[in-house]
């Protein structure tokens, strides 16, 4: 018994799916390339498939779970749970008109044409912004539409922006916002379901690990109790006594967010040879 999962074979999602795959432990190095791989150690199938497709395949059973953009699962409105956020393929729908054109807000769209491969969610945001527009539906290449007279906007995804700087567009309105996401069919065995469970372990573990640092420093006994009042760490932190009399060794593990406000005041009150290490795992 394997679970399935499905991911995209090419594009902005690619890497980052399988990376993660490998920082879960899940080696699939044979595989990488064909249309399905199968995991060495772990009871995983892997599916290479166009992002589009996946929510698709994911209602159908042909994969139990998926990797894939909340873009891509909203707009297909097909019947999948989404169980967790990946946290990566971060990127935002949006509309996007001629650079050299004034945009008067919402209401600019009226009467307008807008090409877009999401053809949902745009009928949606019209809908909710009460605006009448006409949605020309295309199946690729939607930022030369207006260029070719085709649109009098667009409505696409956005990540860095270059796409759209390189055909003369900007973006003037955000729809949603997008990220890579971990979707799993509504009927999965209680096996399958129990190797899921498994699977988001590891998933946690690894992203809780991306979000926090270990840190190590020398304190001064004199201000110790001080420094550690700084420091949260996962009970508390380690102190163990230097070679040199009136030291101590700190180690605890901070995170990400708050981690320069942190260091700063631990210089202030003292700390010396601070060292910031990333952290593979964290299990909590
Ligand atoms: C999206 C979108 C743009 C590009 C925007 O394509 O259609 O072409 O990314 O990124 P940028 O702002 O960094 O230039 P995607 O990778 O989703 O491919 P697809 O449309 O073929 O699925
Ligand atoms: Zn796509």
């Amino acid at each position: 018994m394997v679970l399935k999962i499905a991911v995209q074979k090419s594009g902005r999602l690619y890497d980052d799916s399988i990376k993660l795959l490998k920082e879960c432990g899940i080696d699939i190095s044979n595989g990488v390339n064909k249309l399905k791989a199968e995991a060495s150690n772990f009871p995983l199938e892997i599916y290479f498939l166009r992002d589009d497709d996946i929510p698709q395949y994911v209602e159908d059973g042909v994969a139990d779970i998926g990797i894939a953009g909340e873009n891509v699962v909203y707009e297909k409105k097909k019947k999948v749970a989404v169980v967790q956020k990946l946290g990566f393929g971060k990127c935002r729908l949006s509309i996007a008109i001629d650079k050299g054109a004034e945009y008067t807000g919402i209401s600019f769209l009226q009467g307008k044409r807008i090409a877009t491969t999401y053809p949902v969610l745009v009928q949606q945001f019209l809908k909710d912004n009460q605006v009448d527009a006409e949605i020309h539906e295309i199946s690729g290449s939607v930022e030369i539409a207006p260029g070719i007279g085709l649109a009098d906007a667009i409505c696409d995804l956005v990540s860095s922006g270059s796409t759209l700087f390189m055909n003369g567009l900007k973006e003037v309105q955000p729809i949603l916002q997008s990220q890579a996401v971990l979707i799993k069919n509504d009927d999965l065995t209680e096996e399958k379901e129990q190797l899921l469970q498994k699977l988001l372990f590891r998933i946690g573990a690894v992203r809780k690990a991306k979000n926090n640092k270990y840190i190590l420093l020398n304190a001064p006994n004199n201000n110790l109790s001080e420094i550690i009042g700084l420091l949260p760490g996962m009970k508390s932190p380690t102190v163990l006594p230097l070679a040199e009399e009136g030291w101590s060794s700190v180690h605890s593990v901070l995170n990400e967010n708050d981690f320069w406000d942190i260091i700063e005041k631990l210089k202030d009150a003292g700390a010396q040879g601070i060292l910031v290490v990333p952290i593979e795992k964290m299990i909590i």
